[in-house]
């Protein structure tokens, strides 16, 4: 079985996904890590973020891997785990660009679908309902208002001690610019599938957001 999510940027999708993968025993497969390890290799080959060209070139030699230890996600870049290395804004912002370019698109949806064919999964991303897996049993489109998302990661920074912690206005704006290059970018564009379910997670827990994942997941094995 496959369920794809998508999104926008912190709409809460890798929490829920994580949290439905564990429930149905599905592998989890966070896509947006896949374009990060791809921004890591661009940092570390000093591409400008600007560079089509060159990032076209770099991704030649970008060998990205998952693999699974204790449940939880993996990704190797060119033998290296580099897992800890992708939540960084700089790394995001990096990879906002990298997605832009086709054909780093097509190398790692290539290696998505070669994932969802071999085990059951729960995959977030931006396409994955519609170039991804356009035949996943269950699509859903999940989203919260701009302000309720700033809100949720200024809250995540403070917790982490972050310092200097960014005020909710300078994170809502940049939500707001990933967002609009996210769907309005060339190629697969966020946008929701025509038989995605939508979700508005902005008034709802975490706990509601995935209940109501799994009720319909349940719904689609029983059909
Ligand atoms: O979900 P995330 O913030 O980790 O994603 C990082 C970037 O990768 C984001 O700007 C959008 C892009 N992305 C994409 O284009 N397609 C996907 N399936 C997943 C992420």
């Amino acid at each position: 079985m496959k369920i794809a999510i998508d999104g926008p940027a912190g709409a809460g999708k890798s929490t829920i996904a994580k949290k439905a993968a564990k429930e149905l025993g599905f592998i989890y497969v966070d896509t947006g890590a896949m374009y990060r390890a791809m921004a890591v290799h661009m940092l570390r080959s000093r591409v400008d973020a600007g560079d089509e060209a060159g990032i076209e070139n770099a991704c030649g030699s970008a060998d990205i891997s998952i693999a699974y230890e204790d449940g939880a996600q993996h990704v190797y870049l060119n033998g290296d785990d580099v897992t800890g290395l992708l939540r960084t804004e700089a790394v995001g912002d990096m990879a906002s660009r990298v997605s832009q370019v086709q054909k780093v698109r097509d190398r790692l949806v290539a290696l998505q679908q070669k994932l969802a064919s071999e085990q059951s999964v729960v995959m977030d991303g931006r396409d994955i309902g519609t170039v991804v897996l356009p035949d996943a049993e269950l699509k859903i489109y999940l989203t919260a208002s701009a302000h309720v998302r700033a809100m949720r990661r200024y809250l995540e920074l403070k917790e982490k001690g972050t310092d200097p912690l960014p005020d909710p206005e300078a994170i809502e704006a940049d939500i707001q610019e990933r967002d609009f290059r996210d769907m309005n970018r060339e190629h697969s564009p966020l946008r929701q599938a025509e038989d995605a379910y939508l979700l508005d997670s902005s008034e709802l827990t975490i706990d509601e957001v995935a209940g109501r994942i799994l009720a319909l997941a349940k719904e689609r094995t029983e059909a």
